[in-house]
């Protein structure tokens, strides 16, 4: 495969005797790709039913010319004014009970029916329109689910919709009492028709009737966007895509994607350093022109795995952004870096947000490959240089990863609803093995429950997995020669009751589960648990690691380990190095924000720390990337 670059532009932002002189210059750039519309439904249909589509020919036309291939997305994300007079009640209603209102984006509610019919036609509108134009290559549905807190909504269609879909899974309401476990506080129900969404409650719902909740939240996404992907593949034989973000876990990206062919997601690596990342003031210092050194490389992974190999960065950060508290300026070199990266995990297209930066509206201060006044910025030439890069390095493939780690939404749903510690958080536990990988130098696949066994590793992580029926097992043990499960796996039913099986397949049981402020973490040699502990009963020829305490750490029962906390990074560093060693993968003990990925050809290294970083006879510069062939 030979990777593309790419951007995405708005038409509809700049005059229209521009559009020519910008799709030759990205032509020029070594740019193939150029995403479109997925913002303009005001400008296709200004009233219900006025289809305004000659000047999206007229661009189509314009970039297929310079020959440009076309990613077209559906405008649903931002549905025009006239909208909310014809559906008032579309908009989401947050937690508190408030609706939501118009003037910004995502203004809608995934279970609204009339809202989903008016999207449905909007999009048969546009296939029909455009499907068989041969610039168009690609189709983008919405954009970016989730974003802006958007998956839950507490309005009247989600409760109706709700209602529908317990119905489906329980059948009758004496099931649903006997799973949520109503008898407690006399929560008792009996019809469906009395379930409430659980918001406003005083104190804590039900954890069963708030995880059913966020899975019914999660379908309504997917079958939301499968409306879409239905139509459009009535008319095109495109790749379907969407963009997804970094670190949203309210929906199930591996059941929406199972209905796209390509995954891709929005990389804003200083973005997200500075609005969600779980590390303090000095972290932050050290990588605030680089970004954190793992989270680019642990989304390219997973959304490798939810594209089922096939992804790309649909929006990849060319400059300063505007949302975050703080926006710096990438490093020079950094926009490279990252897209180079992005290229070594195995992305088809790395395409650019956006083309240029816009002098009015909400986003003024996000940097564009070009200026306001349309001038080259160091981000396009940060793109033509990595241009240059695909030139010389031809086709990649991608390296087998002999490690995985496994990551499910369900779980993520599973602790929101009872953390049982402030600073219990999924993402941030699996976020944590992934990098501890990492530091040790290895390039790492994450696949999904269903995904276990469609290859076969030397090592799995199973960190925090809900639920882990006899089955489940199963496949988990047959995906690798080494399983390291833990914490928390396997500690929770279907219906969020304790697994009084937990571990499973150990020959222990879990006395009680404690979690840990900062202060109160336990001492394993030169490392520490902390945020989260489980006292397992064990036999002493089990336990293959203790607390200094003497407290069991570390289970064995045959080739699978079971972790009974959070290891920070100097144990989860000790005990991955003592795993691989048995499997016989060779580590790597890498400096500071030094990383390196394997395609199947070549080494890549890059530099993402803010000092200069030395590894055997490499010397890298800050944001410098090294490239060896195998
Ligand atoms: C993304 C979004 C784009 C733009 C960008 C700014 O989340 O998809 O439309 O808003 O952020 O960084």
């Amino acid at each position: 495969m030979r990777p593309e670059l790419g951007c995405c532009y708005y038409p509809e932002h700049w005059p229209e005797e521009r559009w020519s002189v910008d799709a030759q210059m990205m032509a020029e750039s070594g740019l193939s790709w150029v995403r479109i519309g997925e913002f303009a439904w005001s400008r296709l249909e200004p009233t219900p039913g006025d289809y305004q589509w000659e000047w999206l020919d007229r661009a189509i036309a314009t970039l297929a010319d310079a020959g440009l291939k076309i990613v077209l997305g559906t405008p649903t994300a931002t549905p025009p004014r006239w909208m909310q007079k014809r559906y008032p009640d579309m908009f989401a209603v947050d937690r508190d009970g408030k609706a939501r209102g118009f003037g910004s984006r995502r203004h809608y509610c995934f279970s609204h029916q009339g809202y989903r019919i008016a999207c449905a036609e909007i999009v048969e509108k546009l296939a029909q329109r455009y499907a068989a134009h041969p610039a168009i290559q690609a189709w983008q549905t919405d954009n970016e689910y989730g974003c802006h807190d958007t998956v839950r909504s507490y309005s009247q269609s989600a409760l109706t919709q709700f209602r529908i879909w317990l119905k489906a899974r329980y059948q009758s309401i004496d099931q649903l009492n006997k799973a949520w476990g109503t008898v407690f506080w006399s929560m008792e129900y009996s019809s469906f028709d009395e379930i409430e969404l659980p918001n406003l409650t005083v104190t804590e719902a039900a954890p069963c009737h708030e995880l059913d909740f966020k899975r019914f939240s999660s379908d309504e996404v997917v079958s939301f966007n499968r409306l879409q992907t239905d139509i459009l593949r009535r008319y095109t034989a495109a790749s379907l895509i969407h963009n997804y973000m970094g670190r949203i876990v309210e929906f199930d990206h591996f059941a929406v994607g199972a209905d796209l062919d390509v995954a891709s997601w929005d990389a804003y690596p200083l973005g997200f350093l500075e609005d969600r990342s779980d590390y303090g003031e000095e972290w932050r210092a050290r990588f605030v022109r680089q970004g954190d050194p793992d989270f680019q490389a642990f989304h390219h992974d997973l959304y490798r795995a939810v594209g089922r190999g096939r992804w790309w960065v649909m929006e990849q950060q060319p400059g300063p952004v505007n949302w975050a508290p703080f926006n710096p300026a990438p490093l020079d070199g950094m926009v490279r870096l990252w897209s180079l990266e992005a290229i070594a995990h195995g992305a088809e297209v790395v395409s650019y947000f956006r083309w240029r930066q816009l002098p009015f509206a909400q986003e003024q201060h996000h940097a564009g490959l070009l200026t306001p006044d349309g001038r080259a910025a160091q981000g396009l030439r940060e793109a033509q240089q990595t241009a240059a890069d695909i030139e010389a390095l031809g086709t990649l493939e991608p390296a087998v990863a002999v490690v995985a780690i496994l990551f499910d939404y369900e779980s993520a749903w599973a602790w929101q609803t009872q953390p049982q510690g402030a600073s219990f958080d999924y993402f941030r536990l699996v976020f944590e093995q992934y990098r501890a990988l990492r530091r040790l130098g290895l390039s790492i696949d994450i696949v999904s429950p269903a995904q276990l066994g469609e290859q076969h590793y030397k090592l799995l992580l199973v960190p925090g997995l809900m639920s882990i029926d006899d089955a489940r097992l199963e496949r988990i043990e047959a995906a690798a020669d080494v399983v390291l499960l833990g914490p928390r796996s396997g500690s929770r039913t279907e219906h969020f009751h304790i697994d009084l099986n937990q571990p499973q397949g150990f020959s222990a049981s879990v006395e009680c589960v404690e979690s840990l402020r900062s202060s109160a973490g336990y001492a394993v040699g030169d490392g520490r648990l902390e945020h989260w502990f489980e006292h397992c009963n064990a036999d002493e020829a089990s336990v293959s690691l203790t607390s200094d305490s003497g407290a069991p750490v570390l289970l064995r029962s045959g080739s699978k380990y079971y972790l009974c906390g959070w290891p920070n990074e100097q144990l989860a560093e000790q005990i991955l190095t003592a795993l691989l060693e048995l499997v016989g993968v060779p580590t790597k003990s890498l400096p500071g924000g030094l990383r390196c990925r394997d395609t199947a050809t070549h080494r890549f290294w890059f530099n993402y720390d803010n000092r200069n970083l030395e590894y055997g006879d490499k010397r890298l510069n800050p944001a410098e990337v090294y490239i060896e062939t195998l």
